[in-house]
């Protein structure tokens, strides 16, 4: 392959974007709030928790939430309704077909901070794709709303592999461009998580926060001049393994389940325990394996931008790896401020922590979640 074909089917990250929504939630006040609905429900059936028909629930705790998963934060799109202990649950108004989604809008503010960072113009792309764990509506896509909005040309789809949705989005880039059916990928992750998760449960109610972030994935051919943002992806690589251990049942026939099931099913639930034992070891085995077919070791590696579900997750995976424990230059964490983003976890840690690279430099961007599936991306500093 001579030099202008190859540069032709090279993909090159040029530019990432985010968006976080106005209202941080701290812990003290998920917990505060889960513990009035805590004091009011168990005084509301007394009488049956006496005669042990019913069990007492549980108060939460700050103290747990922060030796459990290293999470002190996160933002969401409304926190009134999130903290009104008799509601639990945000308020997000209802929008026409004549307004933009939800979704649609977020994607497109993370979008305009990737496609700036990147130097380009919504005019030079031929592609989006939208990548997610959350779907506000089956169809019409979001990625064909923020399409339309931004004045992109080409072809645009949605796609969920639930956390992992952004590794697995960057390879579909990837190959789009080595294949010639695009020239310049958009990819967003606009991960709306308040309407799903479960603020009366107390396993799960301060795992997620929302975010979105964008990627622009180019031909090399169209880098024109060096750039702080511009890695080469020089290899991607997936994997799943199904699994019942984290579920969301929501979809087109919860309108036939029973009434209570249909109610459940709106709702993220995990086996947290066992997705922590049975997904650390798949992360860091994929990447291992990932890497060696590059002829490359962990040690290679300046920075791996992993997801953020757990610290103490993330903290096993970079042991494994290096065989030492890491810094927070080797696995940045950004989950202490916005929990788990799902797919935007890994993305938001490249965003904030990737501008000191020099060329030559690797980082690995790995993603695992539901499914299971797990996803690693290497990345050279061009
Ligand atoms: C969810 C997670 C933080 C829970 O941590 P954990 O150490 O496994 O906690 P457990 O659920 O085993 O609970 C430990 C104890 O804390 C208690 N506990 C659970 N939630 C609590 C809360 N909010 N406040 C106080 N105590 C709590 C439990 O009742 C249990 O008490 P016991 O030992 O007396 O039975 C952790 O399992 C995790 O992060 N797993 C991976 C999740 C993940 O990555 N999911 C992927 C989504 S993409």
């Amino acid at each position: 392959m001579n030099n202008i074909t190859s540069e032709m089917t090279t993909a090159v990250l040029t530019g990432t974007g985010h968006s976080i929504p106005p209202y941080a939630v701290s812990n003290e006040e998920l917990v505060t709030s889960f513990n009035q609905y805590v004091t009011t429900y168990n005084k509301e059936h007394q009488e049956a928790i006496r005669r042990g028909e019913k069990e007492a629930l549980p108060e939460s705790s700050v103290e747990f939430i922060v030796k459990a998963s290293g999470i002190h934060n996160r933002y969401f799109l409304d926190k009134t309704g999130i903290l009104d202990p008799t509601r639990m649950c945000p308020h997000i108004p209802f929008r026409t077909p004549e307004e933009p989604s939800i979704q649609a809008e977020v994607a497109v503010k993370a979008a305009q901070e990737a496609i700036r960072i990147a130097g380009k113009t919504p005019g030079e792309f031929d592609m989006v794709i939208s990548a997610c764990s959350t779907t506000q509506r089956n169809y019409p896509a979001i990625s064909i709303e923020v399409q339309k909005i931004l004045g992109i040309a080409g072809a645009a789809f949605d796609m969920n592999v639930a956390c992992s949705s952004a590794t697995f989005a960057v390879q579909l880039a990837v190959d789009s461009i080595r294949g010639g059916h695009a020239k310049a990928v958009l990819v967003v992750n606009p991960e709306v998580m308040g309407g799903n998760l479960n603020f009366r449960d107390r396993e799960s109610h301060f795992i997620f926060g929302e975010a979105c972030t964008a990627m622009v994935i180019e031909r090399k051919v169209n880098l024109t001049a060096p750039s702080p943002h511009a890695f080469l992806i020089q290899g991607t690589r997936l994997l799943t393994d199904f699994s019942n251990n984290i579920r969301n049942e929501f979809g087109c026939l919860t309108p036939t389940y029973p009434k209570d099931i249909a109610q459940k099913s709106q709702f993220f639930t995990q086996n947290g325990k066992k997705v922590f034992k049975e997904v650390t070891p798949l992360a860091a085995s994929l990447i291992q394996n990932h890497l060696e077919a590059h002829h490359l070791t962990p040690k290679d590696i300046k920075r791996f931008w992993l997801h953020q579900a757990n610290l103490h997750m993330n903290t096993l995976i970079i042991r494994k790896l290096l065989e030492r424990e890491g810094t927070s230059e080797e696995a940045p964490i950004v989950l202490d401020r916005f929990a788990n983003t799902g797919a935007c976890g890994s993305v938001l840690a490249f965003h904030f922590h990737h501008t000191d690279f020099k060329p030559g430099e690797l980082g690995l961007l790995s993603s695992f979640g539901a499914g299971y599936s797990v996803g690693s991306v290497i990345l050279e500093k061009v």
